[in-house]
């Protein structure tokens, strides 16, 4: 059987996961995928930089773009994030040469991942971005493939692995809001710029992509009401708790009568409600079904291990030659769905 050659754009947090989780798990995976999968070219800016993994086995590529043109590359991983510049670019090329394509990057999918599954539908090639929404949580392929049979009122969740860390840190030890998103920063689980985080926009661009695969409509991010947690302070989650709530970052998205209602801001929870006990970097995600009823989803929401494992599973699929249109159904077929207006859902 032949392996299935795939080629890392970016070494960080994530990559750098990818590569252990590969090599540690290598016998299972390829039982599991009916073939080896193998890492055969990287890129990342610094080849100097230790990242804790043998790199020595693989073609160093200084220029990451070149992954996505060569002719030994059968999909190519993206993991240096934003939502333009160098992983648009490695991902159009992939996409438009008919490589299978996978990538952990939420803002680019965000922003152009209709675009992309376009070309893919064109090609053929496969568009995968499981880790891109709460990280471990098979959410991606939980709504699009698990619920496909039914029609999706409302989604929402804890989206945001760091926020969720900061808020719980506060709540539990009383800690300092800076101290804490420094050290969620040591873990590996911030945005490279954490504005990204506690302004909500990483919350958004997940809640855009839930809200597409959930009711079947185009992304629409640009949509999305956003209220970050900068200004929560350590009384604000004090009140919560004598009042009986927890305070935390939530995105909510409901196709109603209307339009399309997407927000994310910080929620008094109350303690008996399932969000309220999703702490530290977990995150969770609730959808509710007109046949399977509730649905909740938890699970690691950032880091190493849970976004490695992921980004490895779309692999998996890609290897057995299982995968479909990258959303709910082919973009033509998406519904486009009017904002509503503000207030009112
Ligand atoms: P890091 O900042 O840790 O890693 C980014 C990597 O990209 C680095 O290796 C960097 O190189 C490389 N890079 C940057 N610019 C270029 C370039 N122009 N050409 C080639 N390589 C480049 O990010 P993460 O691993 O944390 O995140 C990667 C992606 O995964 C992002 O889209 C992020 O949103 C997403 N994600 C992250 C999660 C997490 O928990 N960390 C969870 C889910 C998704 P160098 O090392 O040399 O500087
Ligand atoms: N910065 C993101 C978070 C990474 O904290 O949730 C996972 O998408």
């Amino acid at each position: 059987t032949q392996p299935l050659k795939i080629a890392l754009a970016g070494l960080g947090t994530v990559g750098a996961g990818v590569i252990k989780l590969l090599g540690e798990n290598a016998a299972l995976i390829e039982r599991r995928a009916g073939r080896p999968i193998e890492i055969i070219a990287v890129s990342a800016r610094d080849r100097t930089r230790d990242r804790g993994v043998d790199l020595s086995r693989f073609a160093w590529v200084d220029d990451a773009g070149e992954l996505s043109h060569r002719d030994d590359v059968d999909a190519v991983v993206e993991l240096i994030g934003g939502s333009d510049g160098p992983a648009l670019t490695i991902a159009r090329a992939a996409l438009t040469n008919g490589k299978a394509f996978v990538t952990a990057n939420k803002a680019m999918i965000a922003h152009h991942g209709l675009e992309l599954a376009a070309t893919a539908e064109k090609t053929g090639a496969a568009l995968k971005y499981e880790a891109a929404v709460a990280g471990g949580i098979p959410v991606i392929k939980g709504l699009r493939e698990g619920a496909a049979a039914n029609e999706i009122g409302h989604v929402y969740g804890i989206l945001n692995g760091t926020c969720n860390y900061i808020l719980t840190a506060m709540e539990e030890a009383g800690r300092d809001f800076a101290d804490v998103l420094a050290e969620a920063q040591a873990l590996g689980y911030a945005e490279a710029d954490p504005s990204f985080d506690i302004d909500g926009v990483d919350a958004a661009h997940k809640l855009s992509i839930l809200a597409s695969l959930a009711f079947g409509t185009t992304i629409d991010f640009d949509a999305v009401a956003i209220t970050g947690i900068r200004h929560i302070i350590a009384a604000d989650i004090a009140e919560a708790a004598a009042l009986g709530f927890r305070v935390r970052l939530v995105g909510f998205g409901e196709a109603g009568p209307k339009g399309l209602f997407q927000r994310v801001h910080p929620c008094l929870v109350p303690i008996g409600h399932p969000l309220a006990h999703v702490v530290g970097s977990l995150n969770a995600v609730v959808a509710e079904g007109n046949y399977v009823g509730r649905l909740i989803f938890q699970g690691r929401g950032a880091g190493e291990g849970p976004t490695a494992s992921a980004v490895v599973a779309d692999l998996v699929d890609i290897a057995r030659g299982e995968y479909g249109p990258a959303f709910a159904m082919p973009v033509a077929s998406l519904a486009r769905l009017a904002p509503a207006p503000a207030g009112e859902r």
